[in-house]
């Protein structure tokens, strides 16, 4: 069985990736093998902040270069990352058919695989909306500012709205303190459960921390840059909280069909 998880955000800049990266890298660390899929087309980071050269991407596979199975690249034991290519114009605007290529190419990898992280696009891309449809878990990272609560908010209504998600998993990011971060969170969860049929379960929050600037500036993530850090931990806490959030019911196309024991 496959759990998979897209990692959203109403805005950019905000910590999306890093929190995908370094939830992976969690998830690894537990002995689990995860695959990493760099879902922001174009504009790719993931194997920055992993501070690999893949000699492969989704666009290769796209292209009919490479199978799905060849555009991965290896990070270690555990992890294993599909790269979304960078400074490509044309990925950026990807249409249904290639989004279902991509999905129906991942759904088929030969591979063991206990966890997918799909790193989205900000806001309501129309390829986040696709994929965090077709993922068991979604989780919304967010920072202590207006902006980004009401970006998040938007993006949560379009999913909601337009492929029926219901369950999101919140997390904030560059928090302050746990207490601040936690009514943050039901700040934003009463206003959003007022006007939407949605549920916002907390996965935790990850401090405002230097480690984390430091770390990407050497690309290396800082669960493995500095594994006992407190910011560390707080990735494995968050992990730790996403499992035990109640995955999504909604029909439709999935990656993984887990209902089949795959
Ligand atoms: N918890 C944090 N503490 C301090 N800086 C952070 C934290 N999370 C992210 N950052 C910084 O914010 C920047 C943007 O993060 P990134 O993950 O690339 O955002 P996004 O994918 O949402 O655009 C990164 O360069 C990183 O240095
Ligand atoms: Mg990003």
């Amino acid at each position: 069985m496959t759990l998979s998880i897209a990692v959203t955000s109403g805005k950019g800049g905000v910590g999306k990736t890093n929190t995908a990266v370094n939830l992976a890298i969690s998830l690894g660390q537990t002995g689990k093998k995860v695959l990493l899929f760099d879902a922001d087309f174009g504009l790719a980071n993931v194997h920055v902040l992993l501070g690999t050269k893949p000699a492969k991407s989704v666009a290769d596979f796209l292209d009919k270069k490479c199978s799905m199975e060849e555009s991965i690249t290896t990070f270690n034991d555990n992890i294993k990352i599909i790269s979304g290519g960078s400074g490509l114009t044309e990925l950026l605007n990807l249409d249904n058919h290639r989004r279902h290529q991509i999905l129906s190419g991942i759904s088929h990898l030969d591979q063991n695989i206990d966890y997918l992280i799909v790193d989205c696009p900000a806001g309501a891309a129309d390829s986040t909306l696709f994929f965090a449809s077709a993922s068991d878990l979604v989780v919304v990272v967010l920072v202590e500012e207006p902006t980004s609560f009401l970006d998040a908010y938007a993006l949560i209504k379009a999913a909601n709205m337009e492929t029926a998600v219901k369950n999101f998993a919140v997390v904030v990011n560059m928090a302050d303190n746990k207490s601040v971060a936690k009514s943050s969170f039901e700040k934003f969860r009463e206003i959003a459960m007022r006007f939407l049929d949605v549920n916002l379960h907390y996965a935790g929050m990850i401090p405002h921390s230097k480690e984390i600037k430091h770390a990407v500036a050497r690309r290396r993530p800082v669960t493995i840059d500095k594994p006992h850090a407190l910011v560390s931990a707080s990735f494995g806490e968050v992990a730790k909280a996403l499992l035990k959030t109640p995955t999504a019911k909604i029909e439709g196309l999935k990656f993984f069909d887990n209902a089949g024991g795959k």
